[in-house]
């Protein structure tokens, strides 16, 4: 045990509890891909994790010097059946949708969009040179709610909750709540978790996670170690679920940057073609012949 640990597990103590953390249940690299009109990307949660990670269905890392890897951008195109959140590290990308909605998301913005029963939208790079780096996260939908109106909102870096511990680690509560501080969004019936975690050199953080959660870290900066295991950069480190598990411990030796990610399950068949997730074949020829009618957005 080092001194953090130590003093963690002395306030554990002193609160008559024992915490256990969770373990790493492996190490994920991505696949090298790309969307839109060929914006190169890193798909981190790829589908074949969507079952593993329900209820989330796609994580992916963008990050280039190289305006050619991103000018193209995302042209129209449709969804329906889930939610997509878009955190942008650096860059600025403009966002149009077909139930009116316009923003422009840049350094350290968030985009949350519901696409619920249908949008066509646009995610278009508004700089011809510099560094565009974000992620994009896909959040499915209860199938109870695949159907509800489009909701959408854009929240700037400055209105993100963002809180600093003793240690000096600073986290943006993007989504759910941690030490207190309500996030950006909540969902009822997913509770996920989305936080933005820096933190300096020798340092660690605590996170309360429910057991029965699915959760994952995905580390952009640096190197971070979770219960003994080294989670490197550009990796995502898959948290075992344990039932006796109810926090994370997230040791960090030199400065490091990562994504904590975690939501309830929703244990519904989950049946993707493209940009529509929804539980059954049949929902998705609807969605495509409404697509291609024009009843989508
Ligand atoms: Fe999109």
């Amino acid at each position: 045990m080092n001194i953090q640990q130590i003093d963690a597990h002395a306030t554990s103590l002193r609160h008559g509890e024992l915490h256990h953390g969770r373990s790493v249940e492996r190490l994920v690299a991505g696949t090298a891909t790309s969307d839109g009109a060929g914006v190169k990307l890193t798909r981190v949660l790829t589908q074949q994790l969507q079952q593993r990670l329900d209820p989330f269905l796609m994580l992916d890392a963008f990050g280039s010097e190289n305006p050619g890897d991103y000018i193209a951008g995302f042209p129209d195109h449709p969804h329906r059946g889930f939610e997509t959140v878009t955190y942008m590290i650096a860059g600025r990308m403009r966002h149009r949708d077909s139930a009116g909605h316009e923003g422009l998301l840049e350094n350290g913005g968030v985009q949350w969009m519901t696409a619920g029963r249908g949008v066509v939208h646009s995610e278009i790079p508004q700089q011809e040179e510099g560094t565009m780096e974000g992620f994009q996260l896909w959040l499915n939908l209860p199938a109870q709610e695949k159907m509800g109106a489009p909701w959408y909102r854009d929240f700037a870096a400055a209105e993100l909750p963002r809180y600093v511990t003793d240690a000096g680690v600073e986290v943006t509560v993007i989504a759910g709540a941690s030490a207190g501080v309500a996030g950006a969004v909540s969902r009822a019936t997913t509770e996920p978790l989305y936080l933005d975690i820096h933190l300096p050199a020798d340092t660690s953080f605590t996170q309360a996670l429910p057991a029965e959660h699915n959760a994952f870290v995905y580390v952009y900066r640096g190197e971070v170690s979770i219960a003994g295991t080294a989670v490197p950069q550009q990796r995502m480190a898959i948290l075992a679920n344990d039932a006796r598990a109810d926090q994370i411990l997230i040791e960090a030796r030199q400065p490091a940057r990562v994504l904590l990610i975690a939501g309830r399950p929703l244990h519904e068949p989950i049946v993707q073609y493209g940009p529509f997730v929804m539980n059954t074949k049949q929902q998705i020829y609807e969605a495509l012949s409404d697509f291609r009618d024009g009843r989508l957005g």
